[in-house]
């Protein structure tokens, strides 16, 4: 076991429209595709030990896609729900959720809180989607509730730190992310995860997601244990373990 494996990684799953476009396929079967590679994703990070992994489903900003590609893609999260998630369970994960999930049509809504339900108690690693999410909704979102303790005299300003604050993002357990990838060779965070983020070693590929491997998998986790990673100290200080 590697003591200094990422506890947690999160993927832009990006590239599955450039990837149907170049076989003159339809969007929705590169999205069908990625489908088949965030399981493979998920079996290994399972074997390696990683105890989170978070994948970006579906942004804020995607529902402003075509309307078909919209409902395409809730089939699909529809479809992934009936049939991964039990293979999901098997496996003693755990299946949470970041976002407004409040948007996602009420039917598969119902079927995510069952599945956040039905695997609470699993240890094996947590799988967490990026659902309708946005990053700065995220920090909106923690603010929002954050003033209501205010109003409730449960939070004290004078206290208030970046940990008190962090237990009013999506999921407080979630740790910081310590290896971001993205596919597809874009360079950008796009509203992804902007407090988790602040630390993040990254790293971007070319591949499209649907043909990301886990090859390429374990090549960006090497790449990730050959990284220094500071925290704005000096090596000196790293090294005395200050
Ligand atoms: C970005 O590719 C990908 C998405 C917007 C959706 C990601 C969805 C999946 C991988 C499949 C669904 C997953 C689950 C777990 C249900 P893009 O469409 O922006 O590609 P492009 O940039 O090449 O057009």
């Amino acid at each position: 076991m590697n003591f200094n494996l990422p506890r947690h990684v999160a993927i832009i799953m990006d590239g599955n429209g450039r990837w149907a476009r170049l076989r003159s396929l339809p969007r929705v079967a590169g999205h069908k595709a990625g489908v088949n590679i965030v399981r493979e994703v998920v079996k290994h990070s399972l074997s390696i030990g990683l105890p989170f992994l978070t994948l970006f489903a579906f942004s804020s900003e995607n529902w402003l896609r075509p309307k078909d590609e919209v409902s395409e893609l809730m089939n699909l999260l529809n479809f992934y729900l009936d049939n991964e998630l039990p293979k999901v369970f098997e496996d003693n994960i755990k299946f949470i959720v970041s976002g407004r999930i409040v948007n996602i049509p009420s039917n598969i809504r119902d079927k995510i809180f069952s599945a956040v339900e039905n695997s609470k108690n699993n240890t094996a690693m947590t799988l967490n989607l990026a659902l309708s999410y946005g990053g700065r909704e995220e920090i909106v979102d923690a603010v929002k509730k954050l003033l209501i303790d205010y109003n409730n005299n449960i939070i004290d300003v004078e206290n208030l730190n970046e940990k008190i604050f962090s237990n009013y993002l999506y999921n407080p357990e979630l740790p910081d992310i310590d290896l971001l990838i993205r596919t597809s060779g874009e360079k950008r965070i796009s509203n992804f995860m902007l407090w988790k983020l602040a630390y993040t070693e990254l790293y971007f590929t070319d591949t499209l997601w649907p043909d990301f491997t886990t090859v390429e998998f374990e090549t960006a986790i090497k790449d990730y244990l050959k990284r220094k990673r500071r925290f704005g100290l000096t090596d000196e200080q790293i090294l005395k373990g200050i």
